[in-house]
Parts: structure tokens; C-alpha cells; sequence
């Protein structure tokens, strides 16, 4: 089965900046994923998508929400329509007349999986989060603290381990680091914290 979207381009450059509302991206959250697990990998990867953009590049709250939105969405898709991921999100988005910058994020969160180059910030901060993000919650519910006192160490050798959380792709842990051009220590003790706060 190839997911790949065999093209570059997406969106309307007419339709830059335009955004759904918190509702509607709710809605159309809720409405398609039904599995609580994927529900919670997306809310905290849109979590640290915000953050990232409020804090580190302090973007406008307009643009902290096209973020939050690309992490809320990413995987929109995958629990109803795995053979369509990401392709059926995108589309659809395309028809609600989304910004570029957020389909264009979207279309690029695995590109080995869907061919599309990560670019902008945006891009390579979604692709960055969103499996090391995973393998970070997969650790929390092995501890009985969950994620009080978790330190990067701990991440680290988690991540060496190889049968951890398996299906979480440590290349494409170090190609995203590699790509946004940040420190694997540096991304995890950005994520602990701020991961922790999102309720599951
Ligand atoms: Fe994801």
C-alpha cells in the first residue's frame, strides 16, 4: 500500500492565512477519530505545536492556532481510512479552503511515507513532535509516576531500546532533529513538560 501523495503542491495561495474555527476543527476532530489513543496522540501533538510557536518562534496567537490546527489534524484520517492517510484529510481541507501552510504541514509529516519534503518551521516541527511525542507517552504509562520526574536520560534510553515502543521509527526521530536542525536532548525536555499538561 503507498501513501504517497506524488505532489508538492497544496491549497489555494488565495486561501493563505484562512483557518477553521476551534469548533469546526473540534467537530470535524471528533467526527472522524473515534479511537481515545489517536484522540490523545493528536490534542498533545497539537499541544506542542502551540507551544513551539508561542514560545520559541513567538508567532501571532492567528498563527499559533494554524500550528495547533496542522497538530490537532495531522492524522485525521488514519483511524477511519488507513489506506487514504494523509491524503483524505488534506483533500478535504482543500475544500474547506484551508491555508496552504497548514495542508502543506500535514502532507509533510512523514515524508517517507508520502513523499513531501518538510520546508517551512511549521513542516518540520509537525514531522519533529509527532513520533518522538508518541514514544514520550509510551514511556509515561510504564512509569507509575507517569510523567513526574521523567528526565531526558530516561527518554534516551528508551529510544537505544529497540523493542520500546517498537513502532515508533528512531530514523525518523533523528531525520526530523536533523531537518529542524535542533538537538534530540533539546526537543525531549521541550516535549516532557508540556506533554504532561495535555489531560488525557
Ligand atoms: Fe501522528
Amino acid at each position: 500500500m503507498s501513501l504517497q501523495l506524488n505532489r508538492t503542491e497544496f491549497g489555494h495561495p488565495d486561501h493563505h492565512g484562512r483557518v477553521l474555527s476551534r469548533e469546526e476543527a473540534d467537530t470535524l476532530f471528533y467526527d472522524w477519530v473515534k479511537n481515545p489513543r489517536l484522540q490523545l496522540h493528536m490534542r498533545q501533538v497539537a499541544h506542542l505545536m502551540m507551544c513551539w510557536a508561542k514560545e520559541v518562534q513567538q508567532l501571532s496567537a492567528e498563527v499559533q492556532w494554524r500550528w495547533e490546527m496542522a497538530g490537532l489534524l495531522h492524522d485525521a484520517d488514519w483511524d477511519q481510512w488507513p489506506e487514504q492517510h494523509c491524503k483524505k484529510i488534506i483533500e478535504h481541507l482543500e475544500q474547506l479552503q484551508v491555508s496552504p501552510d497548514v495542508l502543506r504541514a500535514i502532507a509533510s509529516h512523514g515524508p517517507a511515507h508520502f513523499g513531501v519534503e518538510p520546508v517551512s518551521d511549521m513542516d518540520k516541527m509537525l514531522y519533529a513532535f509527532d513520533e518522538l511525542s508518541g514514544l514520550i507517552h509510551a514511556y509515561s504509562l510504564m512509569r507509575p509516576g507517569g510523567y513526574e520526574g521523567m528526565d531526558v536520560k530516561g527518554v534516551i534510553k528508551r529510544l537505544k531500546e529497540k523493542s520500546f515502543a517498537a513502532s515508533v521509527s528512531r530514523e525518523d526521530i533523528h531525520d526530523a532533529c536533523l531537518r529542524a536542525g535542533i538537538s534530540l536532548h533539546e526537543l525531549i525536555a521541550f516535549i516532557i513538560p508540556r506533554q504532561a499538561s495535555v489531560a488525557a
